[in-house]
Parts: structure tokens; C-alpha cells; sequence
């Protein structure tokens, strides 16, 4: 019902009277009254003034499953939203609906994570309404060995909406880095429940740097805000990147993986460079070739031989 009470006061220019919100919802005044209070509570802006009604005069700086579906227009990505204030991490309750059988295209949002992760069981920062931290379930027809795809996809994806929706050029590290200006802004985890032949669900975790201050990033890190020099919308951005992931993933699913590692070639910083890579307690050096067709780097060595490396820490040398 809020939602519709927030729709509702969206789609008027000036005031609603409440017996005209009361009669077109079909809820009593006082019902209305109690969502009204409630909204306020959440932080909606809503005006009441005697003989004339409600007005939203501002939105919350909150990632509410009722702002983000609001004009989304997907058909399978954030059809279901789960939303927390705090998590352990996103990709850990992603995890559980997925075992629980949701439906694909599931997505979990958290303004704050307690333990979130990033790739080699690295802490990922996750400061309370700073970031954009999500996990969504999806159910490919896909082997375990085409999994990394997702984490190229998810990352045009990320660089994409960053351009549409906050005019950054991002840039791809293999396999997940989002980088502009060689720092680092965002990044992606692709996580597994699969078998040898199948996959039963794929959880694709992705956190965005979005209004962070200087002080509160890493060194080699940045933000949205940093980049810009003015804080950013993270409804607007999440929104954006839930369009480009439903779009690149329609894509795969109908033309297979080869228009997702064309649009990741033109964005990556990685292939052509000499690089040092550390993978399965190896350090491994060359120059990155390409990447094949299921997201696998290849290293040139200086043997002259390519090795196919599936994950690891990629070091640009120069
Ligand atoms: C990386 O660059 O190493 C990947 C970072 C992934 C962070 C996101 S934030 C949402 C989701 N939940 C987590 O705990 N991690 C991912």
C-alpha cells in the first residue's frame, strides 16, 4: 500500500486531498494516515496541510524496493527485492533464498554490510548509506566452466551504468576490478552452487563506491563522489545497473557470450599489458593476450608458451 500512497503523490503535480488518495486506493483516512506517518518515518519528504492534502517534497536517500522498482522495467532482474538496513554480507542471505528456491532475477540490497567480501577473502568496506552492496541470484543453463562470464557481464554492466547514469568512464581489470583513474571503485564476486555438470544457482555480488569520502576509502581505492567532486544518486545508479545487467544478460542468453566479451575488450585496462599474476600461490608473469570465450585469461609467457589462467590477482606492470 505505500507504494501505491507513493506513486500515487509521484504522478501529482500539487496537493491530493486525502479523501481523494482514501477513495482512489480504497483505504480508510485513517489507515491512510498510519502509511503516511510510516513514510515520514522512513524518511519521505510528505507535506500535509489542512484542506488541501499530501505532497512529496522529497525522497530518501534509501535503497527501498519501492524506489528502485519505480519506473525499472525489467522482466527478470530485481523482480523480487529483499531489503536490509545491516547484513553479514548480501552474497550470504542471496545464498539462503537461493537454497530456499527463489525465483531468478532475486536481488538483495543492503545499506550496510558487517562482514562484506570481496574475491580471496578479502573484507569489502561497506559503510551504512554510502555504497551501493547487492547480490542477485541467477539460474543459468550453463557448465561451472562458464561461470566467469558472469563476472565479465556484471562488470560492463557496472561500467555502463556508470556512464549512462553518472557520466564516468569506468574501466574492466581482469576479471573484476572497476577502475577509473587506476583507482579502484567497485568490484564483482561470482559465487557457485553448482555440480560438476550443472549449475543450480549463480550469485553475482556487486559493491559500488558511490558517495564515500576521501577518508573513508583506501588508498588505491575512489568513489563516485570523489570522482565527480559532488555526491551521487545511488537509487539512480543501482537502477541503471539493473537495466544494462537484464539487457547484457538477455544478450547472452540469445546470442551466446561473444557480444559481452566484445563490449568487456573495449572497456578492459588489462589485455596488452605486461602483467604479474598471483594465482594459486604462484606468481605467474607475461603479457595478457585476450581472454577466451569463457572469460579465461591468456598469458603469454616469455617461453613463448599461453596459459589459460581462470583467477587470480592481476599486478599491471607497466
Ligand atoms: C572484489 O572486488 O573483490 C569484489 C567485491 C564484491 C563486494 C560485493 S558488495 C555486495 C556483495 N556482498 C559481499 O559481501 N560482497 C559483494
Amino acid at each position: 500500500m505505500q507504494e501505491k500512497i507513493i506513486d500515487f503523490l509521484k504522478s501529482k503535480q500539487g496537493y491530493a486531498s486525502g479523501e481523494e488518495i482514501s477513495q482512489r486506493l480504497r483505504i480508510s483516512r485513517q489507515a491512510l494516515w498510519k502509511h503516511i506517518q510510516h513514510l515520514k518515518d522512513s524518511g519521505y519528504g510528505i507535506e500535509a496541510v489542512p484542506h488541501l492534502g499530501y505532497q512529496l517534497c522529497g525522497l530518501p536517500d534509501r535503497l527501498f524496493p519501492l524506489e528502485i522498482s519505480s519506473s525499472l522495467q525489467t522482466k527478470i532482474i530485481g523482480k523480487k527485492i529483499y531489503y536490509f538496513d545491516l547484513v553479514h554480507s548480501t552474497m550470504d542471505s542471496a545464498a539462503e533464498l537461493a537454497r530456499k528456491n527463489c525465483p531468478e532475477g532475486t536481488l538483495v540490497v543492503a545499506e550496510s554490510q558487517s562482514k562484506g567480501r570481496g574475491r580471496l577473502g578479502r573484507e569489502w568496506s561497506s559503510p551504512k548509506y554510502k555504497g551501493i552492496y547487492i547480490s542477485l541470484i541467477l539460474r543459468p543453463k550453463i557448465l561451472p566452466s562458464q561461470a566467469p562470464v558472469f563476472t565479465l557481464l556484471s562488470a560492463v554492466s557496472a561500467c555502463e551504468a556508470l556512464k549512462e547514469a553518472c557520466a564516468l568512464s569506468a574501466q574492466i581489470k581482469w576479471p573484476n576490478d572497476l577502475m577509473v583513474n587506476n583507482k579502484k571503485i567497485g568490484g564483482i564476486l561470482t559465487e557457485l552452487n553448482a555440480e560438476t555438470d550443472e549449475v543450480h544457482s549463480l550469485i553475482i555480488g556487486i559493491g559500488i563506491n558511490v558517495n564515500n569520502d576521501r577518508k573513508s576509502l583506501l588508498n588505491q581505492a575512489t568513489s563516485v563522489k570523489e570522482e565527480k567532486g559532488q555526491a551521487a544518486s545511488r537509487i539512480g545508479l543501482l537502477q541503471e545497473l539493473l537495466r544494462k545487467l537484464e539487457v547484457n544478460y538477455l544478450t547472452l542468453q540469445e546470442e551466446g557470450t561473444q557480444p559481452i566479451i566484445e563490449k568487456w575488450r573495449l572497456l578492459n585496462i588489462t589485455l596488452g599489458r605486461r602483467i604479474k599474476i598471483s594465482s594459486h600461490n604462484r606468481l605467474i608473469e607475461g603479457e595478457a593476450s585476450d581472454i577466451d570465450a569463457d572469460g579465461a585469461l591468456l598469458l603469454r609467457k616469455d617461453s613463448g608458451l599461453t596459459q589459460r589462467i581462470t583467477s587470480g590477482d592481476v599486478m599491471h606492470c607497466r
